[in-house]
């Protein structure tokens, strides 16, 4: 057979192919920007001061929020906490009953005379729903629970795949444009964080917040992952309770709630979580390895990062670790991932393995380097003051040239680990 000769044609610029392309694609209007009218966004406040100020100051309207967690979480409870506050809300589940809805409802005094909820899987009826209630200029509200049990007619596959999610929150984000609702799309994350859902939307959508926390433990967290109208820093710090989810207004308050005697092997540090100081307490459990390898286990703190600690205690502090098993607790399930704790863990191991105790009204905080030097953080000012604020008399903290001073609270620079261990654990 005779291979078929290739065209080749000169190519020479025609004049017509610009104007053509502009016919087919009017250009946009530019506006310069000096010239733009920057309006203030009005925005639906919730009234949940530690869930307004993680928006950014309240709903957006017309924006499109991921509201992600584990199963269990508290996510659903939230959702109906949030439309039973803001009028005109519309709560469309595919995973419970109106019965149970209204159960739970009951269950958290929902007083709410504009709520209206309802069932649902399919995207378009969801949609065929929100446009014949929309109740015109006082904007809706309406909460999808969750994104990984509707479906739309126009996709292949089951609800809750890849394709499905993304399909049926680009047609509600659209809904949520035009219309000017404001859309909250609760969504299922699994403890590895990526089932098709949530991590698949987090481009698309306007805010994507987590609702975190352990089940065993009534403090939640709600972060930001990310946010059109706001900043992704700040966090609300909330607690379940048997009404619902409480906001928690002082939540060092909450978090050594709880604490004993002096105990060895327990000291506190304070946390930065988003733009917010938290006192947390750190425990240490150290007993003699009595058979084989010894242990290291670790709660709400890196297990690797708590390695590299031992190491740095057993080298540089003289403290030998290597026969000891090494059990460390981060109480009230709070996650201290923050390079700031790496001083009390530290504390907190001397004090287990020496069993002496640290002073109850002792703080410290500071980043350890592999060759014991303790390094400055972030905010100390900020920390220092809750820390004095929540009536601790004594921080360590990292030293540097201009060390802080906070008015009543007695302050030791350290320079490194071992010679806080040697002065604390005398
Ligand atoms: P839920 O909101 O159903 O979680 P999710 O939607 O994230 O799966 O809440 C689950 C848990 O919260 C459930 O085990 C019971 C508990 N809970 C309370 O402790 N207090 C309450 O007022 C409610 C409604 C639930
Ligand atoms: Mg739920």
């Amino acid at each position: 057979m005779e291979k078929s000769k290739i065209q080749i044609s000169n190519f020479k610029s025609n004049p017509n192919v610009k104007n053509q392309n502009e016919q087919n694609y009017p250009p946009i209007e530019l506006t310069e920007l000096k010239n733009i009218d920057g309006k203030k966004i009005e925005r639906i406040k919730t009234n949940i001061e530690e869930f307004d100020r993680v928006l950014g100051g309240g709903f957006v309207p017309g924006s499109l929020i991921l509201l992600g967690g584990e199963p269990g979480i508290g996510k659903s409870t939230l959702a109906l906490q949030l439309a039973s506050i803001v009028p005109n809300t519309l709560y469309i589940s595919g995973e419970e009953s109106v019965e149970q809805i209204k159960l739970r409802a009951e269950r958290l005094g929902t007083k709410s005379g504009t709520l209206k909820i309802g069932n649902a899987t399919n995207v378009e009826s969801i949609i065929a729903t929100l446009s014949k209630n929309n109740s015109g200029p006082t904007r809706n509200l309406a909460i999808i629970d969750s994104i990984q049990t509707i479906f739309s007619d126009e996709v292949e596959g089951e609800s809750g795949n890849i394709n499905q999610v993304r399909a049926c929150a680009v047609k509600l984000m659209e809904f949520a444009k035009t219309t000017g609702t404001t859309i909250v799309l609760v969504g299922q994350v699994t403890k590895d964080g990526n089932v098709a859902g949530p991590k698949t939307l987090e481009h698309l959508v306007d805010a994507v917040l987590y609702l975190e926390g352990d089940k065993f433990h009534l403090n939640r967290i709600l972060r930001t992952a990310k946010n059109r109208f706001g900043s992704t820093d700040e966090v609300g710090v909330f607690s379940m309770e048997a009404n619902g989810l409480r906001e928690v207004k002082n939540p060092s308050e909450m978090f050594l709630a709880n604490r004993g005697e002096a105990v060895p092997g327990t000291t506190v540090t304070c946390l930065i979580e988003g733009s917010r100081p938290i006192l947390v307490e750190i425990q240490a459990l150290i007993t003699k390895t009595n058979f084989g390898y010894p242990q290291r286990r670790s709660y709400g703190f890196d297990l690797n990062r708590l390695q590299v600690l031992v190491g740095v205690l057993t080298k540089r502090a003289g403290l030998p670790l290597d026969t000891y098993d090494i059990f460390l607790n981060v109480v009230g399930g709070l996650e201290a991932s923050e390079p700031a704790a790496d001083l009390a863990v530290i504390l907190a191991l001397a004090s287990a393995l020496k069993n002496k105790t640290i002073p109850q009204n002792f703080v410290s905080f500071g980043e350890v380097g592999l060759g014991g030097e303790v390094r400055p953080v972030s905010q100390t000012e900020k920390r220092l003051n809750e820390i004095k604020k929540m009536g601790f008399e004594f921080a360590a903290i990292p030293f540097s040239k201009n060390t802080s001073k906070t008015a009543g609270l007695k302050i030791a620079p350290v320079k490194n680990v071992n010679e806080l261990v040697e002065q604390i654990l005398k």
